[in-house]
């Protein structure tokens, strides 16, 4: 495909998603992302045991989102939104005024083979863009079973400048995700947006 054709496809999806996401958005200036949400159990339980977040999930699948949709329904949470994108062109869509405080990645489709690395969501150019919405002192949450993957993003947010390995935090919420019933095994990696003078 041509690169102005591409280009041309990339903005009319980044106007229309705007155009969906700025009226249901109005109001919150912080905001709690979960990325490749799922079936939504994580960010519906999350939601119900933080009344004072707004909380947004972005997944690719669009009958995963309705089942998520479903389930904080039924759960009576009013202080989540689930939206239909790939996560980088959302983060990109999010109003100027909205920042991102704390951002989930739980069990992420990990890409084992190497020819297939760069499709990884952490890559140094997904930090930029998620740094580009963060505030200072964001909290990035990211979980996987898949050891190679947890190794490869350690060294990517470890070279980045404007993320941080904080070690000695608690994990804020635990709620056992689809994937993660599935592991034997897991590591957790709690990253902070950092002022990259600092
Ligand atoms: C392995 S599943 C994990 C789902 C859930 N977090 C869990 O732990 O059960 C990965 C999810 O990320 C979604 N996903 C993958 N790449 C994505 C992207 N670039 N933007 C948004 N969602 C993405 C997939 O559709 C899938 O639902």
């Amino acid at each position: 495909m041509p690169i102005d054709v591409y280009n041309a496809i990339l903005d009319q999806r980044l106007s229309e998603l705007r155009e969906d996401i700025f009226p249901r958005l109005r109001g919150h200036s912080h905001l709690t992302l979960e990325i490749g949400s799922g079936h939504g159990h994580f960010l519906t339980a999350y939601a119900e045991a933080h009344p004072g977040e707004f909380c947004v999930g972005v997944d690719l699948i669009a009958d995963r989102l309705k089942r998520a949709e479903r389930k904080s329904d039924r759960a009576g949470s009013g202080n989540v939104l689930w939206v239909q994108a790939e996560a980088g062109l959302l983060v990109e869509a999010l109003p100027a005024d909205c920042l991102l405080s704390r951002i989930f990645v739980l069990f992420p489709d990990p890409w084992p083979k190497r020819r297939h690395w760069k499709n990884r969501l952490i890559q140094p150019s997904f930090l930029d863009v998620l740094a580009a919405k963060s505030r200072l002192g964001a909290q990035l949450f990211f979980r996987t079973d898949h050891r190679e993957y947890f190794s490869y993003a350690s060294e990517v947010i470890g070279a980045h400048p404007l993320w941080r390995v904080d070690e000695t935090l608690p994990w804020p919420f635990e709620l056992v995700t689809v994937f993660q019933q599935r592991a034997d095994q897991y590591q957790s990696l709690i990253v902070i947006r950092r002022d990259s003078h600092v």
